[in-house]
């Protein structure tokens, strides 16, 4: 069975508030876009690889892929419709039971050894799953007026990361019947579960962030810096 990479990259970065998408920002030299892929690259060089753009998109740049078999699709409203979009875009190549993995654009500082631990990890897992990390915090909710109405039993709790890996199959008929169904799809796995399947929590660095506020950029550079001795560039 093949495997296909889908990496959602039509967002707009509004919580970053800079002047361009964050995914064309700037870390270790080159945007994030790039530093993703070449990750992604390095763990899997033989995959094909899906990018979801903005149709209008004027950013983006070719040789930032280093991907031999790759190509672009027009991104959606939300992140949920660029995936499914891809998985459209696909239809008449990939088998039911190919292997997909979706990463967001925004986590550059994904280790490949955390994306080959996925990955040999969901070879013959008929589900799927996805990399996640302990929720180490304290976890309160609110009461909606900024007090605290209750604290949340941490034990159990994980951070949903990317990236997440389902059969092509499974996960296109997934994401159909909750985006028909009107659930809120915030990651490939949480359409999985409407189905009431269970994808296996894959455990994963912490430090596999995605970039959202502002704060972040530098907190990738660190990360980015921190790991060169041993991630390949
Ligand atoms: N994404 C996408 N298509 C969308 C929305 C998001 O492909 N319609 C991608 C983003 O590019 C990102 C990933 O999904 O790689 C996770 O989304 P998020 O972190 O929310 O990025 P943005 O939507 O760009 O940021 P914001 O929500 O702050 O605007
Ligand atoms: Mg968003």
């Amino acid at each position: 069975a093949a495997l296909w990479l889908v990496v959602p990259a039509a967002g707009q970065g509004r919580r970053m508030g800079a002047d361009r998408p964050k995914q064309y920002l700037e870390i270790a030299g080159r945007p994030v876009l790039a530093c993703t892929l070449a990750r992604l690259y390095s763990a899997f060089p033989g995959a094909r690889l899906c990018l979801c753009l903005d149709a209008d998109d004027a950013r983006f740049d070719p040789a930032w892929v280093p991907f031999a078999e790759w190509r672009r699709v027009s991104g959606g409203n939300e992140r949920v419709d660029s995936v499914s979009h891809a998985l459209e875009a696909i239809a008449g190549e990939a088998s039911d039971d190919d292997l997909v993995l979706v990463h967001d654009v925004a986590r550059p500082c994904v280790t490949v050894a955390d994306l080959e631990r996925l990955h040999a990890a969901l070879s013959d897992d008929p589900v799927g799953g996805l990399l996640a990390s302990p929720v180490a915090d304290t976890m309160k909710r609110d009461d909606g007026a900024g007090r605290v109405a209750a604290t949340e039993l941490r034990a159990g709790l994980w951070h949903a990361l990317t990236p997440q890996g389902f059969r092509y199959g499974l996960l296109r008929q997934a994401l159909a019947a909750a985006v028909k169904a009107g659930i809120p799809v915030t990651d490939e796995a949480s359409a999985v579960e409407t189905l009431g399947l269970s994808p296996q929590l894959v455990k994963g660095r912490r430090d596999n962030l995605k970039i959202t506020h502002p704060e972040d950029l530098a907190l990738a550079r660190q990360i980015l810096a921190a790991q060169s001795a041993t991630e390949p560039a």
